[in-house]
C-alpha cells in the first residue's frame, strides 16, 4: 500500500512542530510485534521532530500500544492512565492509546466512558495513520477515533526507530488465522497477511549494511508464512533459506511457529542454515490431548512428542522452548499431569508459563467448569518449580563448555561486564573491552546462575 499521503502528515506536522523542542514517551505491552510495531511509531514520530524521553512528566505526546493477550496486559494500561491525566492537565500533553486492546469495543467504550481525556484511540489496522490522526488532532483539537475491523492491508515503507544496534526484529506476516479456542490475538489482529519476500530480503540487507548481526522473524505462526513466488520465495523454509544467505547477518531467530505446521522442509532449512540457531520456540501450551483438542491446537500430546523427537533427530544440538497455560476450563489434575510429564521429557531450554485468562469473546471464556483461582495458582507452582528445577540442571552442563556469544553490549547491572548471548539464548555476562559488542566471542562459562551465565575470554 501507498503510504505517500502520511509521507504529507508526517512533512506537515514536522513542520509544525519545528523549533519547539517536543518530546514524546512510549509504553509498550504485549509481545515482540508490538515492540516491531512500536519501533515504527518512533520512526513516525521522530521524523515529526518530537524526541523521546523517559521523563514522562515532561512529554508532550505520550502513546501507550496496548495489548490484550491477558487480562494483567489490561490492567497495566489502566494503572498508567489514572497518572498521565495529570500530566495532561498541566502541561496539555496529547494523548494516544493504539494497539490490540483497542481492537476490543467494550475496552474502547470503557475508555471513552472512564477516560475522556485520551485524545487518540487508533487500532492494529490504522497504525500507519498516527500521522495523519495526529494532525487532525492537533489543528482540529478535536478527540479522534481511528479504528476499524477489516484487516489492514501490508504496509511497506514506514519510518522506523529500532531500539538496538546489534538485534533487530522484522515481521514477517500478520494476524494469525488459528483461533485457539484461548486466544484473542486473532479477533484483534485479523487474518495472516504475508510481506513479500523482496521487501523482507531488502529489510535485511539493509539491516545488515547498518552493521546489525542478528534477526528475528517474528509472525503468530511463522510456518504458514506464504510467499508470492518472487525470489523463488513461497514458503517459510525457502525464506529461511534465503535469509540465511545475507551477507553480514550472523544469527537468524523466529517466533513463533506452530507445531501443526512444522513440516520437514522447514526442519531441513534449520538444519542446513548455518545461522539459523538451533533453539526453536515451540508452543505446548498443554501436554493432554484432551485439553488440547478444546484449545483447537490441532496435535496430540503423541504428535507433539513425535515432532520433538524427530527434529531432535535430524537437527544436531537442537534445544527447545516453550508456553505453556495452566488452568484451562475443565482441565482436571489428571490433565495437569501429562503437562508436567510432557515437560519431564522434552526438557525446555525455558518455558513461558501462563496462568489461564478468560478473554471477551473467544470460545473458552464461555466453556464450563472454569477452574478456580486457587487451583491454577498451585499447577502454576507446581510447573514452575519443575521448570526451575530443569533450568538449574541444564545450567549446570554449560559450565566448562565454550560457547558462541554475541555481545550485545555493556550489562545493565555492572558497568564493567559485558553482556551477550549464546545460540541458545542463553545470557552471558563477561568482562571484556566495549570493542567487542556486536562481535561473536568465544567464552568459556565459569559458572551458573539462574537467569545468567558468568564467562571468560
Ligand atoms: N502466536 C503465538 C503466541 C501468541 S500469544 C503462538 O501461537 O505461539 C503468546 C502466548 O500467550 C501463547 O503462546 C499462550 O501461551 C499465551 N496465551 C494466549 N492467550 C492466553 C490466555 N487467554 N490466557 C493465558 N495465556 C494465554
Ligand atoms: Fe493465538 Fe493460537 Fe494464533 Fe498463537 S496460533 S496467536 S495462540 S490463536
Ligand atoms: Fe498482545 Fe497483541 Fe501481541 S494481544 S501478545 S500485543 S499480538
Amino acid at each position: 500500500m501507498n503510504i505517500e499521503k502520511q509521507r504529507e502528515f508526517i512533512e506537515k506536522v514536522k513542520n509544525m512542530n519545528v523549533g519547539k523542542n517536543l518530546k514524546y514517551s512510549i509504553f509498550t505491552m504485549g509481545c515482540q510485534l508490538n515492540e516491531n510495531d512500536s519501533e515504527k511509531l518512533c520512526g513516525m514520530l521522530e521524523n515529526m521532530k518530537y524526541t523521546k524521553t523517559d521523563q514522562i512528566s515532561e512529554s508532550d505526546f505520550i502513546i501507550f500500544n496496548t495489548c490484550c493477550v491477558r487480562e494483567n496486559a489490561e490492567d497495566k494500561l489502566f494503572g498508567k492512565l489514572g497518572e498521565v491525566k495529570k500530566i495532561k492537565e498541566q502541561k496539555g500533553t496529547i494523548i494516544a492509546i493504539c494497539g490490540c486492546m483497542m481492537q476490543e469495543k467494550h475496552i474502547v467504550e470503557k475508555i471513552k466512558k472512564s477516560y475522556p481525556f485520551v485524545d487518540i484511540l487508533f487500532g492494529t489496522h490504522t497504525l500507519h495513520k498516527l500521522p495523519e490522526d495526529l494532525y487532525t488532532v492537533i489543528c482540529e483539537k478535536t478527540k479522534l477515533q481511528d479504528i476499524i475491523d477489516i484487516d489492514g492491508e501490508v504496509i511497506e515503507g514506514l519510518p522506523i526507530k529500532r531500539n538496538d544496534k546489534i538485534k533487530a526484529s522484522v515481521t514477517i506476516m500478520n494476524g494469525c488465522n488459528n483461533f485457539c479456542s484461548y486466544c484473542i490475538v486473532p479477533y484483534v489482529r485479523g487474518r495472516e497477511r504475508s510481506r513479500n519476500p523482496e521487501d523482507i530480503i531488502n529489510e535485511i540487507e539493509e539491516l545488515a549494511k547498518q552493521g546489525y548481526k542478528e534477526v528475528t522473524l517474528l509472525g503468530q505462526n511463522v510456518n504458514s508464512y506464504k510467499g508470492n513466488g518472487n525470489l523463488g520465495i513461497t514458503k517459510f523454509s525457502e525464506l529461511l533459506r534465503a535469509v540465511n544467505k545475507i551477507q553480514g547477518i550472523e544469527r537468524i531467530r523466529f517466533v513463533s511457529p506452530h507445531p501443526k505446521d512444522f513440516s520437514d522442509d522447514v526442519i531441513e532449512a534449520i538444519r542446513d542454515c548455518e545461522k539459523v540457531c538451533k533453539i526453536i520456540h515451540l508452543p505446548l501450551q498443554s501436554g493432554n490431548t484432551q485439553i488440547l483438542k478444546k484449545m483447537n491446537r490441532k496435535y496430540t500430546k503423541e504428535q507433539y512428542l513425535e515432532l520433538v523427537d524427530k527434529m531432535k533427530a535430524k537437527i544436531p544440538g537442537l534445544s527447545l522452548s516453550t508456553d505453556i497455560i495452566v488452568g484451562f476450563p475443565e482441565e482436571t489434575d489428571e490433565n495437569f499431569e501429562d503437562t508436567l510429564d510432557v515437560v519431564d521429557k522434552v526438557h525446555f531450554e525455558q518455558v513461558y508459563m501462563f496462568i489461564y485468562s478468560r478473554r471477551v469473546g473467544t470460545p473458552a471464556d464461555t466453556m464450563q467448569n472454569q477452574v478456580p483461582e486457587p487451583i491454577k495458582h498451585v499447577r502454576f507452582d507446581k510447573l514452575k518449580a519443575l521448570v526451575e528445577k530443569q533450568i538449574d540442571e541444564n545450567n549446570k552442563k554449560y559450565v566448562g563448555t565454550t560457547q558462541k556469544v554475541l555481545v550485545e553490549g555493556k550489562s545493565k547491572t555492572n558497568d564493567k561486564m559485558l553482556t551477550g548471548r549464546t545460540d541458545s539464548n542463553k545470557v552471558v555476562n563477561f568482562e571484556g573491552s566495549e570493542e567487542l559488542i556486536g562481535n561473536v566471542v568465544n567464552l568459556k562459562i565459569v559458572s551458573e546462575h539462574m537467569w545468567y551465565l558468568k564467562g571468560e575470554l
